[in-house]
């Protein structure tokens, strides 16, 4: 029997394209960038299995594309805002996502973030590579005490969860939202489950852990900014458009918060005008599981569920269980 097609949408690392390619016959899309609709279209039809990226729109049209053949979309991420979950159960095609092996990778950049904005990391480098550093003296760059502080993680879930025992680690207070209180998380780290709005008023770092649904868009807005205390820093690592990006800005310029730590942004690659002017931002270019450890470990799992489901399995990882059930 022919070996099934899968289709890989971007290159990833070696390894889990060596174990898909034990089994199956793999194409790989030979730019260096993302395909276009059009490029999609035409790339995954008459597939198996599809390996896709975040920054691929996996709409009805390429569902539809892919054929009756197709088994799954097995996405490279842990959100999976870019796909019609829908669209796929309707057509009998799973969708998978990567998760648990980015979690603590995304925790560590989140913490990074927060740091370097508390402690004015990317600011004060930029200060001494232009030769002004002239000496120390008392008053100069000072920037917020994290240790001891209060930690608001919203969206207590998997990354959100790893987040708080960083935090503990720095003798945090720790203040929680999640859709329902989780007793075990709350045990092991004594975090105290209260409302957003609550959250927002005593925390002095608020770390975003929501995926990007219809319900979390914009969940940060102008009203949410004014909430947070002036010496408060926001650092999102989930979704650009969680956040107001306008309202941030203004919020920053305004001294409404006191920083910001953005790893996403709403319209990557573009990025909010006047963003990137403010000194008390730090941003990266979405690197929150961007780590050769994570990436190779995000290849191995969307590869197992790819092969899981070309063997009739459910595959681990499963969004939509009810995709083959009908
Ligand atoms: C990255 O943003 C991911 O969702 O894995
Ligand atoms: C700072 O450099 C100190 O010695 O307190």
């Amino acid at each position: 029997m022919d070996k099934p097609k899968v289709y890989v949408t971007w290159r990833i690392p070696e390894a889990a394209l060596d174990l898909l390619e034990s089994h199956c016959h793999v194409t790989v899309n030979p730019a260096d960038r993302a395909l276009n609709n059009d490029e999609l279209l035409a790339a995954v039809r008459g597939c198996d299995a599809v390996l896709c990226m975040l920054t691929d729109d996996i709409n009805d049209a390429v569902l539809a594309a892919a054929g009756p053949r197709c088994k799954i979309f097995a996405n490279y991420a842990v959100g999976y805002n870019n796909i019609d979950i829908a669209s796929a159960t309707g057509r009998g095609i799973y969708i998978t996502n990567t998760p648990d092996v980015l979690s603590a990778a995304t925790a560590d950049l989140a913490f990074a973030l927060l740091l370097a904005v508390a402690r004015r990391v990317v600011e004060g480098d930029g200060f001494t590579r232009a030769g002004k550093f002239m000496g120390w003296s008392p008053l100069f760059m000072l920037g917020r005490e994290v240790s001891g502080k209060t930690m608001g993680i919203i969206g207590a879930g998997r990354i959100g969860q790893v987040m708080a025992r960083r935090a503990r680690g720095f003798d945090m207070e720790l203040l929680y939202t999640a859709t329902s209180p989780k007793p075990d998380f709350e045990a092991a780290t004594g975090a105290r489950y209260v409302d957003k709005d609550t959250l927002l008023q005593e925390a002095d770092f608020v770390s975003l852990h929501v995926p990007l649904t219809p319900a979390t868009w914009h969940l940060i807005g102008e009203r949410e900014l004014k909430l947070m205390k002036q010496t408060a820093i926001l650092i999102n690592t989930a979704r650009g458009a969680v956040v107001d990006e306008k309202a941030l800005v203004a919020a920053l310029i305004a001294g409404e918060i006191w920083g910001a730590g953005l790893d996403v942004f709403e319209q990557e690659p573009e990025l909010e005008p006047g963003l990137a002017e403010l000194g008390n931002v730090a941003i990266t270019p979405h690197l929150g599981s961007s780590t050769v450890e994570t990436r190779t470990n995000m290849g191995l799992l969307a590869a197992r569920n790819i092969l899981a489901a070309l063997r009739g399995e459910k595959p681990p990882n499963c969004l939509n269980l009810s995709a083959r059930n009908q």
